[in-house]
């Protein structure tokens, strides 16, 4: 009965998004059946090319609120839904315009990278915007001696500094679904696993490093367990990539370093909240023209930097 229903979802979800010319884009994180009726599911820097290039007219975005400003910010003539406004991002409400106003100017000439997970007055003060996906290469890029302020995430910042030997001033913000996931849990998985490979999201405590075999962007992690030979992985991040993994990968192992390690915000969009976007339009991301205008700069200066 349950199958019936979701079934009957899909079809309309499929109908009124042909006639509404839609199309639905879908974070890595999202619920499983959320992914599989997306014409997209990807990282935060996929997502917002796709929203950059797509012909659609009207984008449902099934992801959080940061992710969805960024596609409205980079087609501010398109429509752009976000099904539940309550999809939030805390690591994004850590950092405000004021108080990096006020960092600035205790660091005048310095530049202002900041994390896409940041609201749109913060991207507006910035630099250059970074992605867990390019972030290594984009702050490898800034010429040596240029003083850097690193926005709002301090251990994809500790994380790149590690890796990259560039110094950074970084806000103390973090995401708390990350954070649940410990060192010991994931020790005890590399014993009971140990021919496994270990895929990290940055995102995670830097103290994790000695035992990771690679960090990467949540498309990043896809890509990686697509291309290798390995059979078994643990995957050190939100457990809702499980998902796309195991559905793209049929004959591979993937073992979640913690359970615990669930975003709340990443689940709230069900199919039904996805229906009614499209039935009644909503929410529309609105931004002020002034400030989309401002927030576009380093948006586009980190999609030029990434090709
Ligand atoms: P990705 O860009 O790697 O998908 O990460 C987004 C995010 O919010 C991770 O918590
Ligand atoms: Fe924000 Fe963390 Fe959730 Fe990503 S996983 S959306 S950074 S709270």
């Amino acid at each position: 009965m349950a199958d019936m229903d979701q079934n009957k979802l899909i079809e309309k979800i499929a109908r009124l998004k042909q006639e509404r010319r839609a199309v639905i884009l879908a974070h890595n994180y999202e619920l499983a059946e959320v992914q599989d009726i997306a014409d997209f599911t990807g990282d935060s820097l996929e997502l917002s090319i796709r929203a950059a290039e797509t012909e659609a007219g009207v984008i449902v975005f099934c992801g959080v609120t940061f992710m969805a400003e960024t596609a409205k910010i980079l087609s501010p003539s398109k429509t752009v839904l976000l099904p539940v406004l309550a999809a939030g991002c805390p690591m994004a409400d850590m950092a405000n315009a004021a108080e990096l106003r006020d960092l600035k100017a205790r660091h005048p000439g310095a530049e202002v990278v900041t994390y896409v997970n940041s609201t749109a007055e913060v991207k507006a003060e910035s630099d250059i915007c970074v992605t867990s996906a390019n972030a290594e290469k984009i702050v490898s890029r800034i010429p040596v001696g240029k003083e850097i302020l690193f926005v709002p995430d301090r251990n994809l910042g500790q994380n790149i500094i590690n890796r990259t030997g560039r110094r950074m001033i970084l806000w103390p913000g973090f995401c708390p679904t990350h954070r649940r996931i410990e060192n010991a849990e994931l020790e005890r998985r590399k014993r009971e696993f140990p021919n496994a490979v270990v895929l990290a999201h940055p995102e995670c405590n830097p103290e994790i490093a000695p035992l990771v075999d690679e960090f990467l962007s949540t498309g990043g992690i896809c890509a990686y367990a697509r291309k290798s030979l390995a059979k078994e992985f643990i995957i050190v991040t939100e457990i809702g990539i499980l998902h796309r993994l195991q559905k793209e990968n049929p004959g591979k192992v993937f073992i979640p370093a913690s359970v615990q390690a669930v975003c709340p915000f990443m689940k709230l969009i069900r199919l039904e909240d996805v229906l009614r976007s499209l039935e009644n339009m909503e929410y529309k991301v609105e931004l002020p023209r002034e400030l989309m205008d401002r927030a576009r700069i380093p948006i586009r200066r980190m999609l030029e930097m990434s090709k």
